[in-house]
């Protein structure tokens, strides 16, 4: 299965609305779930779009103001439907 690949907004901005919580917990997460290989998360600088954070990037596409528990309802949805697609 190919990695999804998260990138979290770290800038400060996108940090203190709620992206360290969620870059912990989903870290944990994905750890519990035996799914380290399958999701490379990575942090990155401000994006631009302070506003509307937290902000994070998944597979491409940009996520606006979710908390750790709808990023990893999403994470999974996207592990789901890989693992669907291999077979
Ligand atoms: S800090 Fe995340 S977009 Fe600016």
């Amino acid at each position: 299965m190919p990695a999804i690949e998260l990138v979290v907004c770290m800038g400060s901005a996108c940090f203190s609305r709620g992206n360290v919580r969620v870059l912990e917990l989903i870290q944990t997460h994905l750890r519990e779930r035996g799914l380290a290989d399958a999701v490379k998360v990575k942090g990155t600088l401000c994006q631009d779009r302070c506003r509307q954070g937290p902000n994070l990037t998944l597979q491409g596409e940009c996520f606006c103001g979710l908390g750790p528990d709808e990023v990893i309802d999403l994470v999974e949805e996207r592990v789901a439907a890989l693992q669907a697609a291999a077979g």
